[in-house]
C-alpha cells in the first residue's frame, strides 16, 4: 500500500500580508503542516506530500520566500505543481534545488512509488486565470504513459479537467482536450486524477477515470450553483486528502476536525 498525502490552494502572501486584508493563509497552512504531522503516526507511512497548485496569490518572490520558510515544517518530501495564481519561473526558482523540478519548460514530473506512479502535470497559462495543457506536456505525458504500461498512475493537475457545477470556477476551468482525453482513455492501466482549484472536495469522472478535486487549506469557494453566480470565498472549510493506492484504491477526505 504506498499513501500520498495532497494539499492544495495554499495561497501564500508575502511575510505580514493577509489575503484579501482578511484571511491568514500563512497561519492556515502552519496549522495544516501541525495538524498532518500530528496525524502521521496514525495514517501512515505516508511516501509523499503533493501541492496541488496555487502555491501562492500573487507569484512573487516574496509569497515563495516566505512558503519556503513555513514548508521548511514540512512532514514530508513533498513536490509541487503550478496553479494560476502561481508564476511557473518565481516558482522554479523557489524549487531550484529539488531534484523534481525541471530545468525549464512545463513544470512536469514523474515520481516512481512502490505500487503507483504519481505524475505532476502544468496546466499554467501565464497571466490568465484558466488553465490549459500544451502540445509540450501533452507529448511528455504521451511518451510517459508509454513507458509505464500497466503501471497505476496518479496524475496531479490544478485545473480539474470536469466540470463543478460551480458556474465561476468553470468558466476559469481547464480549455477542453481531446487529446489529453484520448491518451488517459486509452491507457492500459488504472489512472486516477487528483486536482485542486476549486478549493472544495468534488469528485467526478473523466473519460472514464476517477476524478478528485482536494480542498484548500485556508479557504472554500462558497456553493453557489446557480447560473452565473459570481465566485465566492469562505474563509475555513480547509482539508488535505490522503491517496490510498495499493490492491484496492481510496481517497480520503482528512478535515481539521481530525487534529487533535
Ligand atoms: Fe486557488
Amino acid at each position: 500500500m504506498t499513501r500520498i498525502l495532497q494539499i492544495s490552494d495554499l495561497h501564500i502572501m508575502p511575510e505580514g500580508q493577509l489575503l484579501n486584508g482578511t484571511i491568514d493563509t500563512a497561519a492556515a497552512l502552519r496549522q495544516m503542516l501541525a495538524g498532518l504531522t500530528g496525524l502521521l503516526p496514525v495514517i501512515g507511512p505516508v511516501e509523499r506530500l503533493v501541492i496541488s497548485g496555487d502555491l501562492t496569490e500573487t507569484g512573487c518572490k516574496g509569497a515563495y520566500d516566505h512558503l519556503c520558510h513555513i514548508m521548511a515544517d514540512a512532514p514530508l518530501p513533498w513536490r509541487a505543481i503550478p496553479g494560476n495564481h502561481d508564476s511557473r519561473e518565481a516558482m522554479r526558482t523557489f524549487a531550484a534545488q529539488d531534484d523534481w523540478m525541471p530545468d525549464d519548460g512545463p513544470i512536469n514530473w514523474r515520481e516512481d512509488l512502490e505500487d503507483v506512479t504519481i505524475l505532476g502535470l502544468d496546466t499554467l497559462v501565464e497571466g490568465s486565470a484558466h488553465g490549459a495543457l500544451t502540445d509540450a506536456t501533452l507529448d511528455w505525458l504521451s511518451a510517459t504513459l508509454r513507458d509505464l504500461r500497466h503501471r497505476p498512475v496518479l496524475i496531479f493537475m490544478h485545473h480539474p479537467p470536469v466540470e463543478t457545477g460551480i458556474s465561476g470556477m468553470d468558466t476559469i476551468g481547464l480549455t477542453p482536450n481531446p487529446r489529453f482525453k484520448a491518451l488517459l482513455r486509452d491507457h492500459d492501466g488504472a489512472v486516477q486524477i487528483a486536482c485542486g482549484h476549486v478549493h472544495r472536495m468534488i469528485t467526478g469522472q473523466f473519460a472514464g477515470r476517477p476524478v478528485t478535486i482536494a480542498p484548500g487549506t485556508s479557504h472554500a469557494v462558497g456553493l453557489d450553483l446557480r447560473m452565473d453566480a459570481g465566485i465566492t470565498f469562505i474563509p475555513g472549510h480547509s482539508g488535505a486528502v490522503m491517496h490510498d493506492i495499493g490492491t484496492e484504491c481510496r481517497t480520503l477526505l482528512i478535515s481539521s476536525d481530525d487534529f487533535c
